[in-house]
């Protein structure tokens, strides 16, 4: 598949369908941007109104040209497209950059065309990106093709940099130049109704000019396809993200927990943390993380060095690391010992190192070179502030020198320098990259270490339970034949115990008798509730009795539940006698099913209280073991179930093995919308989880899910 992308990104010959002879225009600027940035191979002009363009003979049509055509970038207006489109088709042009809009993002009309636009590059088996896309760059020095309307022309390095904002597309070119940020790639999806996101990064992946892809989304078209590239691609190269419009996922709130837990981002979270995508909230802080990436190694620890001609800004990035999750490295002895024989008294030689006001190149150049050799010290912070220096470069210089001889990560602050000042261009020229405060700089260093952990951590695998799924579908398929939504109380714990839960002993009764017929066969205590269709949360009713000891209170609590719930209109038939589960923790576990982003998994720890506490995770199926216990161990209460207070440790394992046995649920019936297992209770280490209530709901027929 990758190569179908060569003749989008490589082509010997552009015909530019649109170029025009006004300086205004789009289809002007195209022309100009590829023989401004010196395309390589030839390039036609056309315009059927036009003899010559840019010096250059102009052809009326794509056919009228003699030579072969590889890709044509189209910028005629959308009433010309599909014509122009047929007849690059019939010349047998390859690619296609379609920069005209009107298409699906103006409405049904639009999609319309865009749908006839899709068929013809099908017919023709030709490769588009857009329509309504700013265009695409390559910047490798056999092809240098730079065929987007933008005026600047970009910088020369790894990064690959795939935008679906076709408007922001100028201001990220502008930044990455502003910011010596050197480009591999660059692509304008558009509205991609042909080559898509999860293609390109496929495409990336195998591009040896790329070591970095930077992405700024809008919306995932198909998360589900991007999952499993994004997951394999960032084990070898970073991928960076900046979403944008963090109201997409989970809106579809199902009478569920699981529905009303799931925000606005979850999805993304989600996806993001189970394939190691990086995020970045801004486009600053994307260009911050990706400098850092493209000119610096891994660090192979947290523990950060700063080394600053003044106090203030020192402390200041301490707290920065400390904010981003790395720790202040302490420093060897040798290396204090060294640095204070040769830095003036006043001075410190312990981390923050403050070099004090007169630091001058040499001074700097001999600490950062000391501390980069401290095995205690696993990335670097340099800080500069100006005043005294009179040669900022020379510094600049002492610093980029000393880092170059060790392989560990330096960044640096020239603080109340601008991106143009000479001593940030020298960094920045030689690799280092360089902020304007010390927090940008601690998140890149922040960001390029989770980014090594990612690598280094385990993904784990696909487990298949054993289950008994013929009844399982039984269960199901009853439920749907009787058009209902919703499983009984007894078939959705029925059909968790065929995944292999545990449930609590449980009857389900329609009378007194029953119940104390039940209440002594299982044992006392037992929990006693009355099941109602119109009753969800029962706890919100107190239609839940604990704890019952006798058959004397069983009889008492069913005679007075039944006149309470009368009275506020629900007539109780059925009874679910329980056993009363003691010393258990209680979790919430559950499944979401988001119109995008498909089941989504929840866990978290809280019972009653969940919506409360909120300390819940999300996670997408297919879930590896790792995953699981990632999940497990991500909620912020995590060290409850680990034991607090001479406490035993909770069953863990229980819980990450009944995530990846709902994920092989949730999986095999895509028919299911909802589950929710409130409360499910977790006991100690080595003793499993049993579950005392569970809710599953399945997606109405006319939504057409099944
Ligand atoms: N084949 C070749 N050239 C053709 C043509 C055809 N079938 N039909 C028209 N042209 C020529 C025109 O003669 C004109 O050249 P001229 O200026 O020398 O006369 C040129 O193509 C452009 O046509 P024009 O009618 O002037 O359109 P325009 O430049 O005003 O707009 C687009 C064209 C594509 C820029 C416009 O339709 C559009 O889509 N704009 C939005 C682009 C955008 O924002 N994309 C998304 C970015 S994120």
């Amino acid at each position: 598949m990758a190569n179908r992308l060569e003749s989008l990104f490589s082509p010997e010959s552009i015909a530019v369908v649109g170029a025009s002879r006004s300086e205004r225009k789009v289809g002007w600027e195209i022309l100009h941007s590829l023989l401004a940035y010196r395309f390589r191979g030839r390039v036609y002009p056309v315009n059927p109104r036009a003899g010559s363009i840019h010096s250059i003979r102009a052809y009326p049509s794509v056919l009228d040209i003699p030579d072969p055509v590889e890709l044509a970038v189209i910028v005629v207006p959308s009433a010309h497209v599909l014509q122009v489109v047929e007849e690059a088709g019939t010349k047998g042009i390859r690619a296609l950059i379609v920069i005209t809009s009107g298409f699906s993002e103006v409405g049904p009309k639009g999609r319309q065309l865009e749908e006839k636009l899709e068929g013809l590059v099908r017919k023709h088996g030709m490769v588009m990106v857009g329509p309504n896309c700013m265009g695409v760059i390559n910047t490798h020095s056999r092809v240098q093709m730079d065929a987007t309307f933008s005026p600047i022309l970009p910088l020369r390095g790894n990064i690959a940099f795939m935008t679906q904002s076709g408007a922001l597309g100028v201001a990220i070119l502008q930044q990455a130049r502003n910011r010596g940020v050197g480009l591999s790639k660059f692509v304008s999806l558009g509205n991609a109704a042909d080559v898509s996101l999860h293609e390109l990064i496929e495409y990336l992946e195998g591009d040896d000019q790329t070591d970095l892809i930077l992405l700024y989304i809008e919306s995932f078209g198909q998360p589900r396809e991007f999952m499993p590239i994004a997951r394999r691609v960032t084990k070898g190269k970073p991928i960076l993200a900046l979403k944008s419009g963090r109201t997409e996922a989970g809106r579809r709130a199902a009478a569920s927990h699981t529905g009303a837990l799931a925000g606005p981002d979850v999805g993304t979270q989600a996806l993001f943390e189970q394939t190691g995508v990086l995020r970045a909230n801004t486009i600053a802080e994307l260009f911050d993380i990706g400098a850092a990436f493209s000119m610096q190694p891994l660090p192979q620890g947290r523990r950060v060095a700063v080394v600053t001609n003044g106090g203030g800004p020192g402390i200041m990035a301490m707290d920065a690391i400390v904010g981003v999750g790395m720790e202040p490295a302490v420093l060897s002895d040798k290396t204090t010992a060294y640095l204070r024989a040769r830095i003036p008294e006043e001075a410190s030689p312990v981390n923050p190192v403050d070099l004090i006001a007169d630091a001058d190149a040499k001074r700097y150049g001999l600490a950062v070179g000391a501390v980069l050799k401290d095995p205690n010290v696993d990335a670097l912070l340099v800080i500069s502030v100006p005043p005294i220096v009179e040669d900022e470069v020379a510094v600049a210089r002492s610093i980029w020198r000393a880092a170059k001889k060790q392989s560990k990560p330096v960044v640096s602050t020239f603080l109340g320098r601008g991106e143009q000042s000479p001593g940030v261009t020298e960094l920045v020229d030689h690799s280092v990259p360089t902020y304007l405060f010390p927090e940008s700089a601690a998140r890149a260093l922040a960001a390029m270490r989770r980014y090594q952990e990612y690598l280094e951590r385990d993904e784990g695998t696909y487990r298949r339970f054993r289950v008994r799924r013929k009844r399982a579908r039984a269960i199901v398929e009853t439920a749907v034949q009787e058009r209902r939504t919703r499983l009984h109380e007894m078939e959705a714990l029925e059909l968790l115990r065929c995944y292999g839960f545990r449930i609590v002993r449980s009857r389900l009764v329609d009378n007194l008798p029953e119940a104390q017929a039940a209440a002594e066969e299982i044992g006392y205590p037992v929990a006693f509730k009355a099941v109602h269709p119109e009753i969800l949360h029962k706890t919100d009713y107190g239609a839940v009795v604990l704890d019952i000891r006798t058959r004397q209170e069983l009889d008492d609590h069913h005679r007075t539940l039944s006149l309470r719930l009368e009275k506020e209109g629900f007539e109780i038939k059925e009874w679910m006698v329980q056993e009363y589960a003691r010393g258990g923790k209680e979790t919430i576990m559950g499944m979401n099913l988001d119109e995008k982003f498909g089941p989504m998994l929840v866990f978290g720890l809280g019972g009653i209280y969940v919506e409360v506490l909120n300390d819940v995770v999300f996670r997408l199926t297919p879930l590896t073991d790792a995953d699981a216990l990632r999940m497990v161990r991500g909620i912020r209460s995590y060290p409850i179930l680990e034991g607090v207070r001479g406490e035993p440790p909770s069953d863990v394992a229980g819980l990450a093995e009944s995530l990846q046995r709902l994920s092989q649920l949730v999986q095999d019936f895509p028919e299911i919308e909802a589950v929710d297992i409130n409360p499910y209770l977790v006991f100690e280490k080595g003793k499993g989880c049993k579950v005392v209530d569970a809710r599953i709901l399945l997606t109405p027929l006319e939504r057409g899910a099944r």
